[in-house]
Parts: structure tokens; C-alpha cells; sequence
């Protein structure tokens, strides 16, 4: 009884010390967060975190990009040996996994393990950034700027002096540039990175583990997923960034971070370094009308279809169930934040909040007539825009969740002017070859992952909900056509594109690109309503433009208003997918009136959730077996930690990152966050918001002892 009072005792202190928001930029850490770092418990400075002069902690620290879009992480990894060798989590390489995957060999329900290098797997179009060094940049980019700037005049503005101050730095290096906003375009930084193209899969356990807990799981805390997989960095024998080949050798990094044994414990100095993608933490109350109600829901309803569907044509085959795995999952992972996130905005007030913080600000700039002159009209003409383009924003959200749900209309757009391009008789032979040959490609590639009876019940259901949700006057062309000339019979359409389309399947394809017949495209259903998304989308942004600009610049003088208001205050920019630090401590939280969860979960708890086989709680049999044997060490004594949570601020795109010690040491790899407070990429929420990671030890004894990957733990620098 003493024990428990003394107990909730310090759980209340711990309550009272503040969580630090804030995804800080590493150039400024010397500036505004290292002394508080320090009284956390941080033993190094900021040079050994981000330096100009030497090595440091950031240059073991891996942006997860496409080709296509290597800026746009969508997770984060961890370089842990002097070869190149990276952390992830299972999630970030799920894609990869399931498309290595097939029937014969299903590394998603078995897993897969390199025991040399010669088995790694290449992962088709993945990119790996590295941060050389950043600057700022604003005053270079504002003086182009001014005030009566249109959104997209502004935009275009920005692009090309950023290109300028770009090529630029990249001059005579391998280095690939950015510049982007801060602080909503009050301020301008250059990101310089070396991004790598030749990214491996080296290991991932079966997704029983990887995966265990499964959507029900998903942004929940107690939890118990071993959401890791590694992957490895590649160069060209020079050492320089290169596209996949054979003759390739290990990236040799400049940093690795060492992997601690010593585990963690409540209070603990926690930082967690990546690459999170987007938060709106200056959003205001009138916004918030528009995400719960527009955003959220619509995204919920659609996906809620959606993955209804998924659901039973994939219990229909396993080739079906490979093909789709990654489309579904990702789908499920923000139909479940949706619908969480507006749970918690609910509970938390969250717009009581914002409505207080925009009074502050209404007094202050009431207080001065300079700055009444600058700001009085701010909030108001924010209220007025928000309001108006709400119509729009709707629609376009039906028109992302709902209209481009089924995926066949997309392929056949981006498709459609290398076939157009064959129609022409005076085209060279040369030529013709090699749009054939990019068509092959691109079907290639889409059909692998493709099922037209699946994707044709998508049709029918989502433009029909389309249809029914969005007014008259923003219906796409082909919207009106179900309607006129399929009498409204969108089953009726869904048929003639799964029966009749040319881009039904791959052979259907292959065939017209022998014998192109421009008619036959011309009056393609997928291709009619792949052209209409895009004139819809166009439409909508010119309509909305005049709104936009007017919430741009409100947004932007909000921001900068609020920044004057409190100048002493260190705050961080909102999320953009650029290199951020986020300092804090392992805790434990209250979620609701008489609840309290612990910071840790363990092996045990594994085996107490254990559901049936093929289920999203299946324990696979070799687990059970080492749980039961209790040969821990040296990554426990009488359990294995699974994960543990800090009260770190990241959001998606964090996915990945590594959790680093006082020491500079991995300690985990964080992959979630918790749904009491996912209004936190709005709103943090500092006695709430926690950061869930995979306990880096439960990594190391799944390699060792499950998969008997020794040969990976070896390249590892391991501090007891
Ligand atoms: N919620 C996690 C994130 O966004 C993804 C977890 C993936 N797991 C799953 N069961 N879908 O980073």
C-alpha cells in the first residue's frame, strides 16, 4: 500500500515537469535547446550532434525517399555499422517486402533474412538522404518576395530563387538541394543532402512479429510489435551515390551509431533524430471545422469501403493477399488515425484552445495601434477564406479519398500520352521502340499489384459516393456521364471497365500497343475517367486560388504575430519532412480517470495477447519456443523488454528513427504514436503524447537467437 502511494506520489511530479514540443532544427540547437538537453542528462554537446567542421550524430541518420520524390521521407532509418547497415521499421520496408514477395516466396509471413550480402535484396526506386549541412536562407528568398503575391506567383517565386541558391551549393559536388519554408514562409532554409539510390533489404521478421497486433494494435499503447527491418546503403566502387549494380560495394558511413545493451528506465534522458513529415501546430479554430469534419471523416468513410473490399478479395487468394498487403495497410493505418484523431480533438478541447490562443493574440495586437494595423485583420479574413473554400476542399477530398480510390483511371492517364504518341505516322523507329519498351515497364510494374475484379468494386462503390456527397456543380465529366448515359448504374460502368477496357490487364494492354487503334482510347471508360480526376483537380484549384492566397498570407502574418508576441520563447517550425531533433525523457502517462500505463512492455505480454494462427495476434511457434526456454542474455535476465515509450514529439515520417541515449547511443526505433492524443499533430499535448519504439535489445535477440543472424550483430559496434 505505501509502496503504491509513494509511487503515484512521483507519477504526479512527473506529470507536472513539462514535455518539450518541438522537432528543433539542427542548426539551432547550440542556440536554443542543448542547455535544456544538459539538464536532461544529455552528456554531449551540439557539435556532436550536427557540426560543419566534423562528423557527427546526423550523419548516421537516413531519410527514407522514392526516386521520384527522394525530399518526401516517408520514414526514417538508423546507420548501425561501419558498412552501411541501417534500422528501420518492418512498416517502412513493407512495400519492399511484399514486393520481393510471391506465392513461392513469402518473406511477409516467413520473414527474410540475409546471412551474406550476396542475398540482399535491391528495393526498386528507394532512396536513402543523408544530411550534408543547412542554412539559412530567408533573406534571400524574401527579398524576391512581396506581400501582394498571389499563392501561386508567390510559389513560383520561391521555386526559382531556390533553384538559383541551390545550383548554387550543389556546384562541383554530388549534393542534392532543397530550399523550403519554416514557420508558414516567414522563414527560408537550404538542405543539402547526399542521396543514395542503391538501398538493400537485408532483413525482416515474418509479420506475425513485425506486425504483431495488426490494425487493432495500430497507434495503441500497451504494445507489443517488433516493428523493425534492416536495409543497407550501397555506393558505386568510388563511393559516391549509384544506381543498383552488381559491382556496388557497402556504403562506407562517416558516423554509426553504437547499439546500447544497457536498456532504459523511467526519467531517462531520450532523443529521437529523423525526418517527420507534417504537423499544423499553428492552425487555427476555424481550420478545425474543416480537418474533423471534412478531412477525417471523408477519409474515414471512403477508406472504410475501401478496405471493406480489400478485406474480402484478398481472403479469396494469396495471390490477391500479397498483392494487396501493402495497398491495405497503408490504407488502414490513416483510416484508424482519422477517426482517432477526432476522437481525441474532441476530448481534449482541442479547439477551446486554439480559440484561447487567438484571443491572446486578438489583445495583444489590440494593445498597439502599429501593430493593429498589421494584424487586426488577420484572424477575421483567415475565418472569412477557411469558410469559403470549405465547399472545395470537400470535394477535394472525395475526390483524393473517394474518386481515386480505384486505381486503374490513374494508371491509364499517366499512361496515356506514350500511347498517344504511337498514333504518329512519322515517328522515328528508334523512338517507338523506346516508348514501347516504357510501357512495357510502367505495366510491368502496375499490373504485379494489380486485381481488376477487386479494383472494378472500388469503381462502383467510391464514384457512386462521389456522386451522392459532392454537388452537381463539381461532379467530374464522367460523374455525369454514369449518370446520364448509365442511368446512375455505377456497377453497370464498373463492368464495362472490367470487361472491356484496354487497360483491364496487362495482356489487354500489350495487345493494343501492337495494334493502337485511337478510337478505341478515345472512348476508353478507365481513360475517360482518368482524364476527368485531373480536370476536376484543376478546376478546384482555380477555383479555391483566391481563398488560398488570402489564407497563405493570413496564416503567414498569424505565424509571425505570434512569434513577435513571445520573442524569447524558443519554438520549432511545424513538420516538412526536413532533419529534426526532439528531446525528452522515457515516461509513463495516465491515459484516462484511473488508468496508468507503465513505460515498458515485455516478451510476456507477447504471449498474453496470443490469438489464432493467420490472426493479427498470432505468435509464431519459434518465439513461444525461446520465451519458454529463457535464454535471454545478453539483451535480458528473466524477460525481454519489447518496446518502451518516451515523451518525445514526432508524427508520421518519424517512423524509423532512432531513439539515442544521453550517451549518443541507440537505445530503439520508434514506430508510433498513441491515439489518446493524436490530436498532437495539431495540438501537442504534453502530459499525453507519447513516442512507442521497439526496445532496440528485443531487435538484437530476434536477429541473434530467432534468426540466428549472427553475421549482422557481429558488424555492430554493441556497448554493454
Ligand atoms: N501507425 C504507424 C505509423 O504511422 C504505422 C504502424 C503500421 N502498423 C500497422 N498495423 N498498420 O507510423
Amino acid at each position: 500500500m505505501k509502496k503504491i502511494l509513494i509511487s503515484a506520489l512521483a507519477l504526479l511530479c512527473f506529470v507536472a515537469a513539462k514535455a518539450d514540443e518541438g522537432m528543433w532544427l539542427l542548426s539551432l540547437l547550440k542556440e536554443k535547446n542543448i542547455d535544456k538537453m544538459h539538464e536532461l542528462g544529455f552528456k554531449l554537446s551540439a557539435e556532436d550532434i550536427y557540426s560543419l567542421n566534423q562528423p557527427g550524430i546526423k550523419d548516421a541518420i537516413v531519410g527514407l525517399g522514392t526516386l521520384d520524390r527522394p525530399f518526401r521521407h516517408f520514414c526514417t532509418a538508423e546507420i548501425v555499422s561501419p558498412r552501411g547497415l541501417l534500422i528501420t521499421n518492418h512498416h517502412c520496408a513493407f512495400s519492399s517486402i511484399q514486393e520481393h514477395s510471391s506465392v513461392e516466396h513469402d518473406y511477409l509471413s516467413d520473414g527474410f533474412w540475409a546471412y551474406q550480402m550476396s542475398d540482399e535484396l535491391t528495393n526498386s526506386g528507394m532512396t536513402a538522404s543523408i544530411l550534408e549541412r543547412m542554412e539559412d536562407v530567408t533573406e534571400r528568398v524574401l527579398s524576391v518576395l512581396d506581400e501582394e503575391m498571389d499563392a501561386v506567383a508567390r510559389a513560383t517565386a520561391v521555386d526559382s530563387i531556390g533553384d538559383v541558391i541551390v545550383k548554387e551549393a550543389v556546384e562541383g559536388t554530388v549534393l542534392t538541394g532543397q530550399v523550403i519554408s519554416m514557420f508558414e514562409g516567414n522563414q527560408y532554409f537550404l538542405f543539402l543532402y547526399t542521396i543514395y539510390k542503391d538501398v538493400r533489404l537485408v532483413a525482416a521478421p515474418p509479420q506475425s512479429m513485425g506486425k504483431f497486433g495488426g490494425d487493432t494494435d495500430n497507434w495503441i499503447w500497451p504494445r507489443h510489435t517488433c516493428d523493425f527491418s534492416m536495409l543497407r546503403i550501397y555506393t558505386g566502387p568510388d563511393g559516391q551515390p549509384a544506381e543498383y549494380a552488381p559491382e556496388n560495394i557497402p556504403l562506407k558511413p562517416k558516423h554509426h551509431l553504437p547499439v546500447s545493451l544497457k536498456g532504459i528506465r523511467d526519467n531517462d534522458f531520450a532523443m529521437v533524430m529523423g525526418f517527420p513529415g507534417t504537423t499544423n501546430r499553428y492552425a487555427t479554430s476555424y481550420s478545425l471545422a474543416t480537418v474533423m469534419d471534412v478531412i477525417n471523416a471523408v477519409r474515414y468513410k471512403a477508406r472504410t469501403v475501401i478496405l471493406a473490399v480489400m478485406k474480402e478479395e484478398m481472403s479469396k487468394s494469396p495471390k490477391t493477399r500479397i498483392q494487396y498487403a501493402s495497398k491495405y495497410a497503408s490504407c488502414a493505418n490513416y483510416w484508424k488515425y482519422s477517426f482517432e484523431q477526432n476522437k481525441a480533438l474532441k476530448r481534449l478541447n482541442t479547439l477551446g484552445h486554439k480559440q484561447e490562443i487567438e484571443a491572446e493574440f486578438t489583445r495583444w495586437l489590440n494593445a498597439d495601434a502599429g501593430r493593429k494595423a498589421q494584424y487586426a485583420e488577420v484572424l477575421p479574413s483567415l475565418q472569412k477564406a477557411i469558410e469559403a473554400s470549405h465547399k472545395y476542399v470537400e470535394a477535394g477530398a472525395y475526390l483524393t479519398e473517394a474518386f481515386a480510390g480505384p486505381e486503374l483511371h490513374q494508371f491509364a492517364y499517366s499512361v496515356s500520352g506514350l500511347l498517344e504518341a504511337l498514333f504518329d505516322k512519322q515517328l522515328p523507329e528508334t523512338e517507338r521502340a523506346e516508348i514501347v519498351s516504357d510501357l512495357k515497364q510502367n505495366a510491368k510494374a502496375f499490373y504485379k499489384d494489380y486485381n481488376v475484379e477487386l479494383d472494378a468494386r472500388l469503381f462502383a462503390d467510391l464514384f457512386r459516393m462521389y456522386s451522392d456527397e459532392v454537388g452537381d456543380d463539381l461532379h467530374p465529366a464522367v460523374i455525369d456521364l454514369i449518370n446520364q448515359k448509365y442511368k446512375g448504374d455505377y456497377a453497370r460502368f464498373a463492368e464495362e471497365i472490367r470487361l472491356h477496357s484496354l487497360f483491364r490487364s496487362e495482356e489487354a494492354l500489350l495487345a493494343f500497343i501492337e495494334k493502337p487503334d485511337r478510337r478505341k482510347l478515345e472512348k476508353d471508360p478507365a481513360l475517360i475517367a482518368g482524364q476527368s480526376y485531373t480536370e476536376m483537380a484543376i478546376k478546384l484549384a482555380a477555383w479555391n486560388k483566391e481563398n488560398k492566397t488570402v489564407i497563405g498570407k493570413n496564416n503567414r502574418l498569424f505565424v509571425r504575430g505570434l512569434l513577435e508576441m513571445d520573442p524569447g520563447k524558443a519554438v520549432a517550425p511545424n513538420a516538412n519532412s526536413t532533419l529534426r531533433l526532439t528531446y525528452g525523457r522515457v515516461r509513463s502517462y495516465v491515459p484516462r480517470d484511473a488508468v496508468f500505463y507503465n513505460y515498458y512492455t515485455t516478451l510476456t505480454g507477447v504471449m498474453e495477447k496470443e490469438g489464432p494462427a493467420g490472426g493479427e495476434f498470432e505468435v509464431p511457434a519459434r518465439l513461444k519456443e525461446l520465451y519458454g526456454q529463457k535464454e535471454f542474455a545478453p539483451y535480458g535476465t528473466d524477460n525481454v523488454v519489447a518496446c518502451f515509450i518516451t515523451d518525445n514529439d514526432i508524427t508520421g515520417g518519424n517512423s524509423g528513427s532512432p531513439v539515442i541515449n544521453a550517451n549518443g547511443e541507440l537505445i530503439g526505433t520508434a514506430f508510433d504514436g498513441n491515439s489518446e492524443a493524436m490530436s498532437g499533430d495539431i495540438d501537442f499535448e504534453e502530459n499525453l503524447q507519447r513516442c512507442i519504439s521497439v526496445d532496440v535489445r528485443y531487435v538484437l535477440f530476434v536477429l541473434d537467437k530467432y534468426a540466428g543472424a549472427r553475421n549482422l550483430i557481429e558488424e555492430m559496434t554493441i556497448v554493454e
